[in-house]
C-alpha cells in the first residue's frame, strides 16, 4: 500500500475513534475494560443534560425549531451567520452568550472580529417567545446551542441531540474577542488558539469546514488580493483564474463573497477540495494544505462528504461544551442582551 494511501487510513480511524466519543448520544466509556485517560471534554459535564427542560420547558426545542425553520426559509444565508455567531460565543469565556451582550463599544460584540457577525436579534425574539412561554427558565447560552444545531440541520448539514443547562455569563469584553482569528493567522497560531478551547488540531481542520457555506466581506481579503507583502502585489499561492475573478469582484470592500467558491449554498466537504487546488478564500485555509500537521487530514476529508458529516457533528458537539457555566456560576438572562 503506498504510504499516503496508508496515512489516510490511519486518520480516518482515528477521526472515527475520536467522532464516537465525541458523540454523546454513544458514550459508554463505564464499560472500558482498562484504566485510559479520558479527555477532558468527554466527561459529563455536572449540571448539563438532554431533559435539563423536560420538565420546566418541555416544548422549549420545538419553539426554537420552528423559529430556524422559518427563518431559514425566508433567508437562507442566516444558517451560516448563526453557525459563525456560536463559533464567537464559544471562543471567548465558553458557550455563555457572552457575544450577545450589548454594550456599546465595550462588549465582544463590538470587537472587529464581530462587526459582520449576524442574528442577534433573531436570539432575543426566540428568547421573548420563551419568556412567554416558561419565565426565567431558558437560558440564552443555550438558546444559541438549540439555535446552531437546528440551522445546521436546516442548511443539509447534521443532526445532534444537544445538552442543555448552561448559565449566562455576566462578562463580556471586546478586547478578548479582538483574539478571535480571521484568517491571516499561522497554522500554530490556530492550534494553539483551538488548544486554549479545549479543542484538537482534528477539530480546526474539522470546523474550519463550516467555511462550506456562508459568505466574507471582501475587506477581510482584500490585502490577499491587492497588497500582499507589497503594494499592487496579490497572494500568488490562489490559483491563478480565481485570483482574477477576486481582484474584480472585490474592488467593492463591501462586497461580501462566498467561502465557498465551487458548492456555496450546499453543506459538503468540497470545501477541502477546493483548498487542494489553491482556492481556498481565507489565506489559513491555504496553509492548512501546505502544513505537514493539517494537509493529511485536508486529503482525507475532501473525498469522504460522510466522513466530514460524522465528524462536524461531533465536534460541534465538543465545541457546545466548551468552557460552560453551570448552576450558579452564571444567570438565566431575561434579556439575551444584557445581564439582569
Ligand atoms: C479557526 C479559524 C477561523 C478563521 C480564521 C475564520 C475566519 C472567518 C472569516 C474571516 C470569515 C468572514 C468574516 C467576514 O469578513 O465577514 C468567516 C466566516 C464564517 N465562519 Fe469562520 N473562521 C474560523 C473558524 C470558524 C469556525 C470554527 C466556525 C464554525 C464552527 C466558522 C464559521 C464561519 C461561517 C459559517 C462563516 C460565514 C458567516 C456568514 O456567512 O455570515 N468559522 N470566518
Amino acid at each position: 500500500m503506498k504510504l499516503s494511501a496508508l496515512l489516510i487510513c490511519i486518520i480516518c480511524s482515528l477521526l472515527i475513534t475520536a467522532s464516537r466519543a465525541g458523540d454523546d448520544t454513544n458514550n459508554n466509556n463505564s464499560s472500558a475494560p482498562f484504566a485510559v485517560d479520558i479527555p477532558a471534554y468527554l466527561l459529563p459535564i455536572d449540571g448539563l443534560d438532554f431533559d435539563y427542560y423536560m420538565k420546566t420547558c418541555p416544548g422549549m426545542e420545538g419553539i426554537i425549531a420552528n423559529k430556524v425553520k422559518e427563518l431559514i426559509a425566508k433567508d437562507y444565508t442566516y444558517g451560516a451567520s448563526l453557525i459563525r455567531l456560536y463559533f464567537h460565543d464559544c471562543a471567548v469565556r465558553g458557550c455563555d452568550a457572552s457575544i450577545l451582550l450589548d454594550q456599546p463599544e465595550t462588549s465582544e460584540k463590538y470587537a472587529g472580529p464581530s462587526k459582520t457577525l449576524r442574528g442577534f436579534e433573531f436570539i432575543n425574539e426566540i428568547k421573548a417567545e420563551l419568556e412567554k412561554q416558561c419565565p426565567q427558565t431558558v437560558s440564552c447560552a443555550d438558546i444559541l446551542s438549540a439555535v446552531v444545531r437546528d440551522a445546521t440541520t436546516a442548511i443539509g448539514g447534521p443532526y445532534w441531540q444537544v445538552k442543555y443547562g448552561r448559565k449566562d455569563g455576566r462578562i463580556s469584553r471586546s478586547e478578548e474577542a479582538e483574539a478571535i482569528p480571521m484568517g491571516r493567522e499561522s497554522i500554530t497560531d490556530l492550534i494553539q488558539y483551538f488548544q486554549s478551547m479545549g479543542l484538537s488540531p482534528v477539530d480546526l481542520v474539522i470546523l474550519l469546514g463550516a467555511h462550506t457555506i456562508g459568505y466574507s466581506s471582501c475587506a477581510s481579503i482584500r490585502y490577499r488580493l491587492y497588497n500582499y507583502q507589497g503594494p499592487g502585489n496579490c497572494d500568488p499561492t490562489i490559483d491563478p483564474q480565481y485570483t482574477n475573478f477576486l481582484t474584480r469582484y472585490c474592488q467593492d470592500p463591501t462586497k461580501k463573497v462566498q467561502l465557498d467558491p465551487t458548492t456555496p449554498t450546499i453543506f459538503d466537504s468540497v470545501y477541502y477540495q477546493n483548498i487542494q487546488k489553491n482556492m481556498g478564500l481565507l489565506e489559513v485555509e491555504q496553509k492548512l494544505f501546505v502544513d505537514s500537521r493539517t494537509a493529511p487530514l485536508v486529503k482525507a476529508l475532501a473525498n469522504q462528504p460522510d466522513l466530514f458529516y460524522m465528524q462536524f457533528r461531533a465536534a460541534m458537539v465538543k465545541l457546545s461544551k466548551t468552557l460552560v457555566l453551570t448552576k450558579d456560576e452564571g444567570e438565566v438572562r431575561l434579556n439575551c442582551s444584557a445581564v439582569n
